[in-house]
């Protein structure tokens, strides 16, 4: 079954065409950062113009380099919620256009699913690659973390009756998710207050490589109540306090000055050059904050397998892009006994052969979506964990 698959839910135009949710054939992507870089963060209104102007075009380019015409796709699978209402209302009604004019099926889905089925995707892209690796399985506990989201869910399979003829379904249960700012939103706000560029979560990464992760110590992150909850504003402002009214401040003043001339010339820093103008404790200070986020997500993560008694954590979203959790989650899951998994940096941020590859289970178990699919601001997935008993330690002491 060839799925094309229609992300549109914030700042990415993107489509893709997968066969039987485990062939990528295309994943086109087209990113607005351009557009919204100089104001340090998404713009919404300006992002609608953009998708407009780009899914047209995108959706061609997802055919062509996948070699097939709109005629051979056999069904379409667009992102529905959660994100910013004008980017997700471009693509569902594009999608549920195109479907209506090809007389072919269309299902909605949630943009946090897609960040999961990118983890299995991966998976069986890899093993079809190499056998020898191995099985991203279920139930685990994934932490999708994002600009826009950082959730804990238990995902388990359904194999339904007989194993082979239906499809699995999936089930999700919310273990815990921030309280305030998302990880990769701390990432880009810190970035911003400090004039490092924007999308700030890769800055940050390529930065903090030069600097001291123990320099600063902010200590952990402590709330009361579940402790598979996250928080990041506190962190955030602990940053902010370390700049305002100091030479941090200053120096990033200088950057923004300095990055805005570089604009007026067209042109943008290059990563090294914005280097020569960080000072070592700005670089200590953001690799310091980057361990804190860093550890914060591998040890909640790591409490939820363990209450959960899983045998596998996923980590999906654009944070999982960052080098530094990569290698922390892996290790700590390796100690713990642990299978982890992540996908590559392509499938990690934003996609639509996520998208494709969610749908295809649905439309597989018959799922169709009706002239009332429509866009969600707001769209939690899965059911709260609730009134289950979460018997577990407080990673906080
Ligand atoms: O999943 P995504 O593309 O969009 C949302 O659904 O939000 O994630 C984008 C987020 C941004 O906040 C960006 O700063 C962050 O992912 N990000 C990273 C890295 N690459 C992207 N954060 C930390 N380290 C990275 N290497
Ligand atoms: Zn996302």
């Amino acid at each position: 079954m060839l799925v094309l698959g229609i992300e549109s839910s914030c700042d990415e135009t993107a489509a893709a065409v997968v066969a039987d949710g485990e062939r990528i054939l295309s994943n086109v992507v087209a990113s607005q950062i351009l557009t919204h870089e100089r104001f340090g963060g998404v713009v919404p209104e300006l992002a609608s113009r953009e998708h407009l102007r780009r899914i047209g075009p995108v959706i061609d380019e997802a055919c062509a380099r996948a070699g097939v015409s709109l005629a051979d796709v056999d069904a379409l699978a667009v992102t529905e919620g959660p994100g910013l209402i004008g980017s997700l209302l471009v693509g569902v009604v594009y999608a549920k256009a195109l479907a209506e004019a090809l007389a072919k099926p269309v299902v909605g889905v949630n943009h946090l699913e897609g960040h999961i089925h990118a983890v299995m995707l991966e998976n069986k892209i890899a093993r079809a690659a190499n056998p020898e690796i191995e099985i991203a399985e279920f139930p685990n506990v994934t932490l999708v973390v994002s600009g826009g989201h950082t959730v804990l869910y238990r995902v388990e399979a359904d194999q339904g009756d007989d194993g082979t003829a239906h499809r699995p379904q999936f089930r999700y249960t919310r273990l815990g998710q921030t309280r305030d700012d998302a990880a990769g939103e701390a990432f880009d706000k810190v970035a911003k207050l400090l004039a490092l560029g924007y999308p700030g979560g890769p800055v940050i990464d390529r930065l903090s490589t030069h600097g001291n992760p123990d320099a600063v110590d902010f200590g952990r992150v402590r709330m009361k109540g579940n402790p598979l909850d996250f928080s990041f504003s506190g962190l955030k402002t602990a940053v902010l306090y370390r700049v305002r009214g100091t030479a941090l401040e200053r120096e990033a003043e200088d950057r923004r000055q300095w990055q805005h001339d570089l604009r007026r010339e067209g042109k943008r820093p290059a990563a090294d050059e914005l280097r020569t103008h960080c000072s070592q404790e700005t670089l200590d200070l953001i690799a310091s904050f980057q361990s804190t986020v860093v550890n914060d997500l591998v040890e909640r993560s790591l409490v939820a397998a363990e209450s959960e008694a899983v045998s596998s954590v996923f980590v999906s979203g654009g944070v999982a892009c960052n080098s530094l959790l990569r290698l922390r989650a892996v290790e700590a899951a390796r100690v713990q006994g642990l299978g982890c998994f992540f996908p590559s940096l392509a499938l990690a941020t934003d996609n639509a052969a996520m998208i494709a590859a969610a749908g295809f289970f649905k439309l597989a178990a018959g799922q169709r979506a009706d002239v009332t699919l429509t866009a969600h601001a707001s769209f939690p997935l899965g059911v709260e964990s609730g009134a289950r008993d979460v018997h577990v330690q407080n990673p906080n002491g």
